[in-house]
């Protein structure tokens, strides 16, 4: 979401006479776009400004200036503080407002002219409006892209920020989602990953006034011409519908991988977790899912050492991963949040035993992936072209799996194969990637 939100800060700034710099040495505005999702990503934010503080001060030596903005859900929840921390700081906004990025910088421009300071905070919560915004802007002209569906979330699990930092749930409109779609196919988009925090409790108005689900949206942007693959991400066990399900059996463009978090093994602490579902319900609706999708792969979130969580719920967690095979996953140590009831809990546990119980974990799941990774060897997959490769003989582009998949492409041109989807004879796996041959 975060690399949408900062792809959409750079649309709104171009008709104001900016462009992307490699680094932000030098740069008439930087901005950093924050994540508070966990405690480590908060703190790099001020690491990262005292950073930037230097360059600033470079440029004021020559007599010139930048404008310093703190944007996304760092900036959202603890925008005050950063003012008062960091008076280097131009100006704060939260991941709702960052549509009014280019009168935040005129006016800050215009309060330095007049010798004043600039301390702006922007961090309204509101949603509706930025869209409406963002959609008047033209489209870069990419094979992939990303386009948010539905934003927030009204799930309160203890242990997250994200209800109080992005907001509650908000479904755009089904016109407007439709018409962001048929701009991004025409601007040569053949992959689009609809997004949300909660992707799948979508439930876009149509112009009828009936309500769709994600499902009904999927089969509906499976019609729109060019598009060809069609992945969406975060999904909540809660949400994942009878429909949804049969979505990744009918239709063809939707891409068979699914990231469907569980967050723990062990039914305790999914409760204390707040996570409305069980082990159980979450290994049936796979059991379902693979039903319909034979070869769909699967990525999911891991949380360990969650407040009261014990040797045995950790080796519930374990079991879990064992039984359901991933594809690929993410996985960290519960980082407490300010605000959020976990937080609060008793039972926090230690630094050391989090980070043994990862550690077992991330072997256990990187074993998983490695071994789905190596599953495709020997097999002519289709994949999409879309960047050059390391050298100039190689592309990079993703199978229907997710897999990052290094092409060698003989003397064939990467532009040429940019953004069409090719038979490539995969011939060696490994953890993170795959490797093959044009066919
Ligand atoms: N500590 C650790 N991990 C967290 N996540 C969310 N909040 C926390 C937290 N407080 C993880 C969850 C979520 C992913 C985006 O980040 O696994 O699915
Ligand atoms: Fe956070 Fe996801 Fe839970 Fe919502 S469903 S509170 S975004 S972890």
């Amino acid at each position: 979401m975060n690399v949408y939100d900062t792809e959409r800060m750079i649309d709104v700034m171009a008709p104001e006479g900016y462009e992307e710099t490699e680094t932000p040495e030098g740069a008439d505005l930087v901005v950093l776009n924050t994540c508070h999702i966990r405690e480590k990503a908060a703190e790099k934010v001020y690491s990262d400004i005292g950073r930037i503080r230097k360059m600033k001060n470079a440029k004021k030596n020559n007599g010139e200036d930048m404008v310093l903005a703190v944007g996304g859900c760092v900036a959202q929840a603890e925008g005050a503080e950063i003012m008062k921390r960091a008076p280097v700081v131009d100006m704060v906004f939260g991941p709702q407002t960052y549509h009014n990025l280019p009168d935040m910088v005129n006016k800050s421009l215009a309060l330095k002219a007049d010798g004043e300071k600039s301390r702006i905070l922007d961090t309204d919560l509101a949603v509706d409006e930025k869209f409406d915004q963002l959609s008047k802007k033209a489209v870069k002209k990419k094979p992939t892209a990303f386009l948010t569906i539905q934003e927030g979330c009204d799930k309160f699990c203890t242990f997250c920020v994200v209800p109080y930092t992005r907001g509650s749930e908000f479904s755009r409109s089904i016109a407007d989602i439709m018409a962001d779609a048929k701009k991004l196919a025409t601007a040569g988009v053949v992959e689009v990953t609809l997004l949300g925090q909660n992707v799948n409790a979508f439930h876009g108005v149509a112009a009828t006034g009936e309500e769709w689900g994600l499902a009904q949206l999927i089969r509906e942007l499976a019609k729109i011409d060019g598009f060809e693959r069609i992945r969406y991400t975060t999904s909540h066990p809660h949400d994942m519908t009878d429909e949804l399900l049969e979505v990744h059996r009918d239709v063809s463009e939707c891409m068979p991988y699914l990231h469907l978090p569980v967050q723990a093994g062990s039914d305790k602490v999914l409760k204390a977790m707040n996570r409305t579902h069980d082990s159980a319900t979450y290994i049936e609706i796979i059991r379902k899912l693979r039903e319909r999708r034979p070869d769909i792969a699967l990525s999911g979130d891991f949380i360990v050492g969650f407040p009261g969580e014990t040797d045995e719920d950790f080796e519930e967690t374990m079991e879990l991963v064992r039984e359901v095979k991933y594809a690929q996953a993410y996985s960290f140590k519960y980082s407490p949040r300010p605000g959020t009831p976990a937080a609060q809990m008793e039972d926090q546990i230690d630094e050391d035993i989090k980070s043994e119980r990862l550690a077992k974990l991330q072997a256990l799941l990187k074993e998983q992936q490695t071994e789905f990774n190596n599953s495709v060897i020997g097999k002519m997959l289709p994949v999409l072209i879309e960047a050059p490769g390391k050298t100039p003989t190689t592309a990079f582009g993703r199978s229907p799996y997710m897999q990052a998949v290094q092409i060698n492409i003989g003397d064939k041109s990467v532009e040429d194969l940019m953004g069409s989807i090719v038979n490539v004879k995969i011939n060696e796996g490994g953890p993170f990637n795959i490797q093959g041959i044009l066919a």
